[in-house]
């Protein structure tokens, strides 16, 4: 067996030559760097298990850091250390994909305790992984297309929960995948056989949605006329869907509750108490952190469900996968429409990555789809394509204001190149100013004067 390799990053050269001797002794590969374009360098030039970075770096941070090693190297874990520990941090860390965050100074079992687990973390990992490309090594995971890195963790994360009896929430705007992913955890879990039931609870009023997932005896109340059977029943021994979660009323919410605890519940009307053997995936478009705080969702119910967060970024937060999401679209309806189409004109496709998509891949999927079955040309063109979408290649800049200096006037380009350049590389700022062609420090000035918040897409 080789030797776990490790990258130790700190800027104080004390703490760095102490850990590293210390981490050594305990028989691990390590190599220290103690700048952030050092740790950077080394990066490039070797693959390590495991990467222990200080937040606070003379020349970068390990934030940014973290950021990097997810993008790039995401077979490497990476443990945050930080001088002065806050919950708010390690929160912060953790679900920037940091593994741990720990508290220095740091010689001791709590940090050993760490590197093993981030290490026997990273085997698992590992072999999902290869396992992974064994099933299929073109697009994604069963259906789901996509290879951008937040979607390789997506993909981790599905793998590893699927075979549990793991309570999942699935987060993420509208058109993002939150149904497709249900379904595919479905299918990847011992319960492939057992029934997939969906309910979307957001559609019905309460008392038709009680109905649908308890079930009612007759005569329960106007309107039930036989006895019907609920989805929770429907369910037993397999997966149920609830979707549109976060709009459920404060009553639907306490049974809610109970069956998630119990998985147990009466029918409407009924007396028998019926218990059911199911797994529970949800999924909402809501904020609901939010909307605990302000006290729209039970903070109970809340926890009960938030057990392994599923947070699929939003199209515009994985540009890189939009060519290989738009062939596939464009394979699906070809068959279809029965037309010679074989791909996009270089244009177009650029149009199609500049573009914000507020409906997210489910937009692309109906842009493609009337691209196809209305365009004349072989090739999907410019002008196969909706206005709105067409319009993201020209930065237009509005002359109809004629008092404008043309410093305001380059506003609003400025802000959509740099807006776009941040989500393609998934608010990085580093690698953007790169690609930008400018500094850091330019870049936050500029970001702060055009209002561009950090909008650093989250996902497990
Ligand atoms: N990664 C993906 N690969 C292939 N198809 C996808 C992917 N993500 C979404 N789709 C397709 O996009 C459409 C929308 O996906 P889905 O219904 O799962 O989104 P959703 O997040 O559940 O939307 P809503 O919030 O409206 O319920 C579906 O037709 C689905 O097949
Ligand atoms: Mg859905």
């Amino acid at each position: 067996m080789n030797k776990p390799s490790l990258l130790l990053v700190d800027d104080d050269r004390r703490v760095l030559e102490s850990m590293a001797d210390w981490l050594r002794g305990q028989g691990y590969d390590l190599d220290t760097a103690a700048r952030y374009t050092d740790a950077l360098e080394r990066l490039r030039g070797k693959t390590y298990d495991l990467v222990l970075a200080d937040v606070r770096l003379g020349d970068g941070d390990g934030f940014d850091l973290l950021e990097q090693c997810r993008r790039n190297w995401p077979s490497a874990q990476v443990i945050l250390l930080t001088g002065y520990g806050t919950p708010d941090g390690a929160i912060e860390a953790i679900r920037a994909g940091a593994f741990d965050y720990l508290t220095k100074p740091l010689i001791d079992d709590e940090l050993l305790m760490s590197v093993e687990r981030a290490l026997s973390q990273r085997n698992v990992i590992t072999e999902n992984s290869n396992l992974r490309a064994q099933l299929d090594r073109r697009v994604g995971l069963d259906h789901v297309v996509g290879r951008d890195p937040h979607m390789m963790r997506v993909y981790d994360v599905i793998n590893s929960v699927a075979d549990t009896r793991a309570t999942v929430l699935v987060t993420g705007e509208s058109g993002t995948g939150k149904s497709m992913i249900a379904r595919a955890i479905h299918r990847r879990s011992s319960r492939a056989k057992g029934p997939f039931v969906e309910v979307t609870c957001g559609a019905l009023p309460e008392t038709l949605l009680e109905s649908e997932l308890f079930g009612h005896v007759a005569g329960s109340f106007t309107g039930a006329a036989g006895e019907k059977m609920g989805k929770f029943l429907q369910a037993d021994g397999g997966t149920i869907f609830l979707d549109e979660i976060g709009t459920s009323s404060p009553a639907m919410q306490v049974k809610l509750l109970r069956v998630l605890q119990e998985l147990k519940f009466e029918p409407v009307g009924g007396t028998k108490t019926y218990e059911v053997d199911v797994r529970v995936i949800l999924a909402t478009n809501e904020d609901l952190a939010q909307a605990v705080a302000q006290g729209r969702f039970r903070q109970d119910l809340y926890y009960r469900i938030n057990v392994i967060n599923i947070e699929l970024p939003p199209l515009r937060a994985r540009v890189s996968d939009i060519p290989l999401l738009a062939h596939t679209f464009l394979e699906q309806v070809r068959e279809d429409a029965r037309r010679e189409v074989t791909g996009f004109a270089p244009d177009a496709l650029v149009a199609l990555e500049r573009y914000h998509w507020p409906g997210n891949v489910r937009e692309l999927q109906n842009v493609v789809e009337r691209a196809v079955l209305l365009g004349k040309e072989h090739v999907i063109t410019l002008a196969d394509l909706p206005t709105d979408v067409r319009g993201a290649t020209n930065f237009l800049v509005d002359r109809s204001a004629g008092t404008q200096t043309l410093k305001e006037a380059l506003e609003g380009p400025e802000r959509q190149i740099i807006l776009s350049v941040l989500e393609s590389n998934s608010w990085n700022r580093n690698m953007t100013a790169d690609q930008l062609g400018i500094n850091r420090t330019t870049l936050y000035k500029k970001m702060k004067r055009l209002g561009l918040e950090d909008g650093h897409p989250v996902s497990i």
